[in-house]
């Protein structure tokens, strides 16, 4: 049973088109990765898949009730903001949250943060290195308990752990 859909979907920006007459069905557990060249248009895709962009030609179709969570290729954000902040900001991708999915959603935050290595979250964003704003982002999505993930470019300005020696 698909949780989304896409049927005949084309998108062009420019000149040629990104992609045209895609036709392709997301079932629950399903995990894709999509790999495409710098400018292929693998984020414009992504955002059709959540309706931040509309398909030239088309359909998009989500089950009712489908909540997206989504790290986006470039986190937008004020520096003076704090991380604990920056967590609970309402934007396109992750809108105002109720008081029960408030409280829910920052247990979660602090403990992926505290996974990922984040102590202070009273530190603000402009002070973070690419990765470590990385990190923050992926805590702020998965913290969102969302039926669907779409991370983009998740692993940007992350480095890998260095080698256990011995
Ligand atoms: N808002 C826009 N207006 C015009 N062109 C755009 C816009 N966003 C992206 N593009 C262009 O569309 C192409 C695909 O971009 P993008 O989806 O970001 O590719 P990718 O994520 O695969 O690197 C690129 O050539 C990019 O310059
Ligand atoms: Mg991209």
């Amino acid at each position: 049973m698909n949780v989304l859909s896409l049927d005949a979907v084309s998108k062009t920006l420019v000149d040629a088109p990104l992609f045209e007459q895609v036709t392709l069905g997301i079932d629950a557990g399903e995990k894709i990765g999509f790999i495409g060249r710098n400018g292929a248009g693998k984020s414009t895709f992504l955002k059709i898949l959540t309706g931040e962009i509309m398909p030239d030609t088309g359909t998009v179709s989500r089950n009712r009730g489908l909540t997206i969570s989504t790290l986006p290729q470039r986190p937008l954000f004020r520096p003076g903001t704090s991380i604990e902040e920056y967590c609970f900001q309402n934007d396109a991708d992750h809108g105002a949250l109720s008081v029960e999915e408030h409280a829910s959603v920052a247990d979660t935050f602090r403990s992926v943060c505290r996974e990922l290595g984040l102590g202070d979250l009273g530190v603000r964003m402009g002070t973070l290195s690419g990765g470590m704003v990385r990190k923050v982002s992926i805590a702020r999505c998965l913290a969102r308990r969302a039926g669907f993930l779409l991370l983009d470019e998740p692993t940007n300005h992350l480095d890998l752990d260095p080698p256990v020696s011995g």
